[in-house]
């Protein structure tokens, strides 16, 4: 039986996921986007939890959560643990959170213990992971690893808001989101749990895996244009229907990513002007294409580009692509994941299983300024997320706990030899 001040990390964790649940812009569901009234909402609570585990707090430049403990002497540099605070839209309450409530609870387990590490520990809750709000993910880690582009301002939400007003309405300088840069000499790395995001732990009946990289995505705004028409008048030998192309493009794109191994979703589709009875003379569609490889990537890219280009010549149609976002494939750092490996095996489980992440994470914009690692829970309902059913059990999450922070002082320890 474990002593009762780990299940009490545990509860808690748990507890505070739910919290954190509550606070959405939906009535019935989660929802939390950058630089929201519930952001601002969701950082205050955090920091709170923060305090109450020992750390010092503040939120940076761009809004991202941060709380710091002291190693065996001051202004040591730190091992960053953390995750992100945002979510999509009807989302589950464990993406992100749950890795941020966990880093908090490594922390307050370390405090506890009276150990001096050879770091200072901080924990991180980054404020936009999902990309939900202004379509562009990792917006806060960007800003943290020092590749934020002041160009990013002028994007804007749903409502015609753009990223510089919502920052202003935040209460941030937009001209100062950069300031959230940090240098690689204070860092040491960064460690990040998270739910898995797929069936592989729960098919493997397995709780915990090391993460070896994360796959690189690209994403595009496809339009198809046509031309718009009766939908009785005019005859098909005369019909230049968008979505008709569109359509024949979703399906190919699944056979490509199919055959070379990646993964490629439709996941937006909207047809113009939209009328029941009026052959739809524009459709634009959402690609979010990702691969373990960046060549593999790229190689169901040009294939789906050139299938989209000859549909399009033989139905009379215009094809335009562009490209809003792209994130190369992020590997683990080899001795922070034997470090997780290490914790993974602190657990009883003698010979951790590695995934590759095909969810998208705050590490690959971290890696721009220090080495990363990722260690993966199971999520339970054959691993669905991104839905409000997402899952997790509190044996998979005490595992999880006791793994992360067996891994810390696995760093530690590679530190001190
Ligand atoms: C983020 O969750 C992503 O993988 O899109
Ligand atoms: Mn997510
Ligand atoms: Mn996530």
């Amino acid at each position: 039986m474990k002593p009762a001040v780990v299940a009490a990390g545990v509860d808690r964790a748990l507890a505070h996921c739910a919290e954190l649940a509550r606070i959405s812009s939906l009535q019935d569901g989660i929802e939390r986007l950058h630089l929201s009234p519930e952001h601002k909402l969701a950082n205050a609570l955090v920091a709170g939890w923060m305090r109450e585990a020992g750390m010092e707090t503040w939120q940076d430049a761009a809004g991202n959560q941060c709380g710091r403990l002291e190693g065996r002497t001051p202004d040591l540099p730190a091992l960053v643990l953390g995750s992100h605070l945002d979510t999509v839209t009807d989302a589950g309450a464990y993406d992100g959170m749950l890795g941020v409530m966990l880093a908090i609870e490594v922390v307050d387990r370390v405090r506890r213990s009276g150990r001096d590490l050879p770091f200072a520990l901080e924990v991180i809750g980054f404020s936009d992971e999902e990309g939900t709000r202004f379509g562009t993910a990792l917006l806060g880690s960007r800003a943290f690893a020092g590749t934020w582009d002041d160009a990013l301002l002028t994007l804007t939400d749903r409502k015609g808001t753009t990223l510089a007003d919502a920052a202003r309405a935040f209460g941030l300088d937009p001209a100062r989101i950069g300031d959230a840069a940090r240098r690689p000499e204070e860092l040491i790395g960064y460690l990040e749990t998270h739910i898995e995001q797929g069936p592989h732990l729960e098919d493997a009946d397995r709780a915990l895996a090391a993460v070896s990289s994360i796959a690189g995505a690209r994403r595009f705004a496809l339009t198809v244009t046509g031309r718009a028409g009766h939908a009785g008048g005019t005859p098909y030998d005369r019909r230049r229907d968008a979505l008709v192309g569109a359509a024949e493009v979703i399906v190919e794109i699944e056979r490509i990513a199919k055959e070379t191994g990646t993964i490629g979703t439709v996941g937006r589709v909207r047809a113009f002007p939209g009328g029941i009875n009026v052959v739809p003379g524009v459709a634009r569609l959402s690609l979010d294409l990702r691969g373990e490889f960046d060549e593999q990537r790229d190689g169901a890219w040009d294939r789906i580009d050139a299938f989209a280009r000859t549909v399009c010549e033989r139905r009379g149609l215009g094809w335009q692509v562009e490209e809003f976002y792209r994130a190369d494939a992020v590997p683990c750092d080899g001795r922070l994941r034997a470090a997780v490996e290490d914790g993974i095996r602190a657990t009883g489980d003698a010979e951790p299983t590695v995934l590759w992440s095909r969810a998208g994470h705050d590490g690959m914009a971290v890696a721009a300024v220090t080495d990363i690692a990722m260690l993966f829970l199971r999520c339970g309902n054959g691993g669905i997320s991104h839905h409000p059913d997402e899952t997790v059990t509190a044996a998979d999450v005490a595992a999880a706990l006791d793994a992360f922070e067996a891994a810390v002082l696995a760093v530690a320890d590679q530190r001190s030899r």
